[in-house]
């Protein structure tokens, strides 16, 4: 069964605490919070003051994806703020490796991200230190587009290394998944799910986390 980590990007920014704990009783394993600097990214969303809010509301994972230029400036402050599980663009920086000992450094855990365009030997070098490897199957930026049939071969070819080396990170997919998409992901070998327009563009939110589940099951 997958984990899955509903996205908050696609919530009522007017009730997060309501939609964030929604998600945590219905069964989800992560919180996914998209950090957007309208520069990595066409798009503006939340930042790490965000972050200190939802911590005291919710035990959940908060799973930090940062979509911003050179992020080794923030890292720390995210950490601080309260995520556990912080994850930088392998594009975004000159020095993706340094960036990911920060993160540790600053007690959480590390996650590379690697955009659909972006070839898998780019963040070969970086498999030991991670935590967890994000495959994104939509181009960044936005919530609610179609998943990128392509990116399954990548999530295959991703766990075929995680096999023949013995590393023991999760496999994130993020963009476009439904109960559909991710059978694909997570027979290909994805650990984790982000969900954004999936679960919060439903009239049940709580029932869209369980047929994430059910659907891998
Ligand atoms: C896109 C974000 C996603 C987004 C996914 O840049 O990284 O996390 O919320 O949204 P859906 O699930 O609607 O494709
Ligand atoms: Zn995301």
């Amino acid at each position: 069964m997958i984990k899955v980590a509903p996205s908050i990007l696609s919530a009522d920014f007017a009730n997060l605490q309501r939609d964030v704990q929604m998600a945590e009783k219905a069964g989800a394993d992560l919180l996914h919070i998209d950090v957007m600097d309208g520069q990595f990214v066409p798009n503006l969303s939340f930042g790490m003051s965000t972050v200190a809010d939802l911590r005291p509301v919710t035990s959940l994972t908060l799973d930090c994806h940062l979509m911003i230029v050179e992020p080794e400036r923030f890292v720390e402050a995210f950490a601080k703020a309260g995520a556990d599980l912080i994850g930088v663009h392998v594009e975004s920086t000159k020095h993706i490796y340094h960036v990911l000992q920060l993160i540790k450094a600053a007690g959480a855990k590390a996650e590379v991200v690697i955009n659909p365009g972006t070839p898998l030997d780019m963040v070969s070098e970086v498999l030991p230190l991670v935590d967890q490897v994000l495959i994104m199957t939509v181009n960044p930026g936005f919530g609610g587009q179609h998943f990128l049939e392509p990116m399954v071969a990548k999530i295959k070819a991703l766990d075929a290394i995680k096999r023949e080396k013995g590393y023991n990170f999760d496999i994130e997919v993020d963009g476009g998944i439904n109960a559909d998409t991710v059978k694909a992901c997570y027979a290909a070998g994805a650990t984790v799910a982000v969900a954004g327009s999936y679960v919060y563009g439903s009239a049940d939110p709580a029932a869209r986390i369980q047929d994430l589940k059910v659907a891998t099951n």
